[in-house]
């Protein structure tokens, strides 16, 4: 990439005259400072965005590398800092949220609302018997309860985990035994696309699998109406249980580094990780980011159309716009329903500027707006919005190129934000008010953070090569550990192989040689990115060869996907003769219906291919590289001297 066969957008004067962040010399005067006194510029911030209740005397503790403290001896609570300290400062009537239900209905609810409905919680948890460091599951849907749960916890000392509301039973069951959860919170249903979807019925199911006996009650919120089973004893409606709870609920001043949420995810092996994260350098840069990366103002109304149950919509909706007084959006339905205009017809009722989605709904929406004009986005009125941004995936220069065009006007700027659940806020990011931008590229680090690109001995290599991504020093908002799994902690983002200095992302990233920007290549590990939801091949194996009537052995790989950036391909053995033309079919979907069972609908894979055997080196070991060419129906031009059976790479380069 160079800037004579790329399009550079500029930000116009306007655009950096108002920013926080105006202009590049204002973005490079503040790496500047970043550099100069590194500890000096994030005690400067977290000074100025967060409300201490006891200020820190010490920025940063390395005593532990890698496991590092953020203000330690600081005391705060994350939802006196989004819900009490607007009320305090003037802004109790401002709107907080504007919910759209899934069949069009709005709520809106202001900060004193939301503060008096996080306090009734908060108390009506601590009279369920939750305390402080107690862990609490949340298996909801995108709603007004969704966020006021996380603030209740938050409010309280408890480590909420939530859990995204399309994970089976099982997976469900698998992260409740991990935190030892003492608390569920769920809703009785949830609706989306117009179909009514259990959540409470698969809490049961997670509960009946065993191995929770950690959980003593089950909060149950009304969504539907619709009768459902209720445990004696257990289960709770949501209702009763806020009965006569006061709206006055003393925030618990809790410790920087006191866990503030657990979030699972995936990684190359294993079992899916609970990512720890802490309160303090957590909430500073969910606040910072959102302020720089969005340039988020008074006047906005800013709409995060990511899930709670991911990472993106705890810090770019429970945590970021509430702890700056913003007004945000929660949706709960998708964006096809009742049509592909949704999301258009949203961002003209509720006037959005600004506007944060995935490149995999772009991508899905632009081929809905091609075939219909009543879904495109020139059907509607945008003008509201100011600001776009994109998260979960790469977003290739075609859509990136459209959604600037047809949704932006062409007159907004995109942020294409790479970050992790990890990372806990943007990572690499233009400023929309600064960043001369790239379609295709997530252009620089936010401010402070010291990202590179690095070879196998953790050494930088020069602009214009690929390489490994690295960050050089720890930042706030970094992970802190995997829940009961320290060791884990180290050997997945403090290696070994870079003497445990530097954090690795499992991404490839390449600099661009004149302007040193960023291009995420992918990970470099055995994850994949399906519609911007991460998940390990690992699990999905796993999940394959536990249909044990049906499965010898199982390898699943990515392919590139149109749509969805990135496609399941899985190779399977039967434990009987390989299955061709109706009988595959069939047995493919039972396969698929049991990885939905076990971890979700989500996992299924699009393609399943079946195989007498799988390609393996004389001593076993199943070589991945040769069926991710073969899943892209590739010609195999790697070395396959190696190979045990050559003849099978023509056996399942076929088999599709
Ligand atoms: C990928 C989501 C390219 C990347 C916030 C990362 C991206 C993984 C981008 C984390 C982007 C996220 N450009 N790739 N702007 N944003 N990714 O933990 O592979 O669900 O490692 O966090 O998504 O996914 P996670």
């Amino acid at each position: 990439m160079s800037e004579a066969d790329t399009k550079l957008y500029t930000p116009t004067p306007e655009q950096a005259q108002g920013a926080y962040v105006a202009g590049m010399e204002a973005y490079q005067a503040l790496v500047a400072e970043a550099e100069a006194d590194y500890e000096g510029y994030w005690g400067r911030l977290a000074k100025e965005l967060i409300s201490w209740k006891q200020p820190f005397t010490q920025v940063l503790d390395s005593s532990n590398a890698p496991f590092f403290k953020w203000f330690a001896d600081g005391k705060l609570n994350a939802s006196y800092n989004c819900l009490d300290r607007n009320v305090e400062g003037g802004k109790g009537d401002k709107t907080a949220i504007i919910f759209e239900a899934d069949g069009g209905e709005v709520t809106k609810v202001t900060y004193s609302e939301l503060l008096d409905r996080t306090c009734r919680l908060a108390n009506a948890l601590k009279a369920q018997g939750v305390q402080k460091g107690d862990r609490v599951v949340i298996y909801i849907a995108m709603s007004i309860d969704g966020v006021v749960a996380m603030q209740a916890c938050a409010r309280i000392g408890a480590t909420h985990s939530v859990v995204f509301g399309g994970f089976s039973a099982q997976s469900l069951r698998d992260r409740i035994e991990d935190t030892g959860a003492k608390l569920i919170i769920t809703a009785d249903h949830q609706v989306r696309g117009g179909k009514q979807l259990p959540l409470k019925g698969i809490v049961d199911e997670a509960l009946a699998l065993g191995g929770c006996d950690s959980v003593a009650k089950v909060l149950v919120v009304k969504r539907s109406g619709a009768g459902i089973a209720m445990t004696e004893g257990r289960d709770v409606w949501m209702d009763d249980a806020l009965a006569g709870q006061d709206n006055v609920c003393e925030p618990e001043w809790v410790e920087a580094e006191h866990p503030l949420f657990l979030l699972y995810t995936s990684g190359s092996t294993g079992k899916p990780k609970g990512v720890q994260h802490s309160t303090g350098g957590y909430l500073l840069h969910a606040a910072l980011t959102t302020k720089w990366t969005f340039d988020l103002k008074d006047s906005d109304v800013f709409w995060c159309t990511a899930d709670i149950g991911w990472v993106t919509g705890h810090t770019y909706i429970t945590y970021g716009p509430l702890a700056l007084g913003g007004t945000e959006i929660v949706f709960e339905g998708v964006p096809t329903y009742p049509d592909a205009g949704r999301f258009w017809k949203m961002i003209q009722d509720h006037k959005v500027s600004i506007f944060y989605t995935a490149p995999t709904a772009i991508r899905s929406l632009i081929k809905a707006a091609e075939s219909n004009e009543a879904v495109h986005p020139k059907s509607y009125d945008l003008s509201s919005l100011r600001i776009l941004g994109s998260v979960g995936e790469p977003i290739n220069p075609a859509a990136w190129e459209w959604y600037h065009q047809h949704v932006g006007g062409g007159r907004c700027p995109i942020v294409d934000t790479f970050w992790q659940t990890e990372t806990g806020g943007h990572m690499i990011t233009p400023l929309p008010g600064a960043t001369p931008l790239v379609p295709g590229s997530c252009t620089l680090p936010f401010p402070g953070i010291q990202a590179a690109v690095v070879d196998e001995t953790g050494k930088e290599v020069p602009w214009g090569q690929g390489g490994i991504l690295v960050v050089k020093k720890p930042w706030p908002s970094m992970i802190r550990t995997i829940w009961g799994d320290p060791e884990r902690f180290k050997k997945s983002y403090y290696p070994e192989d870079f003497k445990g200095q530097l954090y690795l992302a499992g991404d490839g990233a390449i600099r661009d040689e004149k302007t040193g920007y960023f291009t995420i290549t992918g990970r470099i590990d055995d994850v994949l990115n399906v519609s911007g939801h991460r998940m390990g091949t690992m699990e999905i194996e796993s999940a394959l060869v536990s249909c044990t009537e049906l499965v010898a052995e199982a390898a699943v790989v990515g392919r590139p996907d149109e749509t969805t950036g990135e496609a399941i391909c899985a190779f399977v053995v039967l434990k009987r003769p390989r299955p061709t033309g109706d009988e595959a079919k069939a047995i493919a979907k039972q396969l698929r219906d049991h990885i939905a069972k076990e971890i979700g609908p989500i996992a299924k894979p699009k393609d399943i291919r079946f195989g007498d055997n799988l390609p393996k080196t004389r001593s076993g070991k199943i070589m991945r590289r040769l069926l991710r060419s073969v899943a892209k129906n590739e010609a195999v031009t790697q070395d396959t001297s190696t190979l045990e059976n050559p003849a099978i790479l023509d056996q399942l380069g076929q088999a599709y």
